[in-house]
């Protein structure tokens, strides 16, 4: 079972930013989840919630500032003032860094509170241009940017993702175009997971922190857990 880094090594350092991006890959994650939205001038940027508020020493939403704007923020001090130098990273900033190492990447669309033009586009265009193909999956809450993004991109692995329980999951995940799911952890014991494992649907299950979740996700057969502490869940699984 591979081990994605939820937000980089969410953990030990600021969420999203290089330095986390650095740490997971330090620890030997497999693969590294991080979210996207896009800005004013309709750059895809690195950054969880809509609004910046939470996670830098500024306010207001993505979309309203262009990214130089945004990239003049403190993305780190809010975590910890050690990490007064992080900022808001740029799609292709990251791109920069991750094509010359041996990960994956899941990026997840944030586009279920705004939805934003052309996203999909943008970003596949990025992948294309880096050739990374192969080693990213695109994950979104919201159906409509899974089918938007099959159309424009074709043999991407898609995955949806969900925190509530759907009836004919399978059915979903075929008309959208999704290969693959992502679950809440708290759905392990759903009925919806149980048709996941017998229609063979490749699973992921989210934000798995705890070491028991961990082996239970292993002995069920997921495909990967998102956590905020892969070097735990390494140690864990190693011996397991
Ligand atoms: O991609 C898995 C997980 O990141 C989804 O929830 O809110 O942490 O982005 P959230
Ligand atoms: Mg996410």
């Amino acid at each position: 079972m591979e081990v994605f880094a939820h937000r980089g090594a969410s953990k030990q350092a600021p969420e999203n930013t290089l330095v986390a991006f650095e740490l997971a890959n330090q620890y030997g994650a497999n693969g590294i989840e991080l979210d996207v939205h896009l800005t004013k001038d309709h750059v895809p940027v690195i950054i969880h919630d809509e609004n910046i508020r939470r996670t830098t020493n500024g306010v207001g939403f993505v979309q309203s500032y262009t990214f130089e704007e945004l990239a003049s923020f403190d993305a780190g001090s809010w975590y910890n003032p050690k990490f007064n130098q992080s900022k808001i990273m740029s799609l292709e900033q990251f791109m920069e860094w991750f094509v010359k190492k041996e990960m994956k990447v899941n990026m997840e669309l944030k586009t279920k509170v705004i939805e934003y033009p052309n996203i999909e586009q943008i970003v596949s265009d990025y992948i294309n241009q880096y050739q990374v193909n192969d080693r990213t999956i695109i994950s979104s809450f919201n159906p409509e940017t899974i089918q938007r993004f099959r159309e424009v991109n074709k043999r991407i692995e898609l995955a949806w993702l969900t925190k509530i329980r759907v009836r004919r999951v399978d059915l979903l995940l075929e008309e959208i175009g999704a290969n693959s799911i992502h679950i809440n952890q708290r759905l392990l014991s759903s009925r919806m997971l149980k048709l996941i494992i017998e229609r063979n649907i490749p699973f992921r299950v989210y934000t798995v922190n705890k070491t028991s979740t961990m082996k239970k996700c292993e002995i069920m057969g997921a495909k990967s857990i998102i956590t905020d502490v892969p070097d735990r869940a390494l140690q864990v699984l190693q011996h397991t």
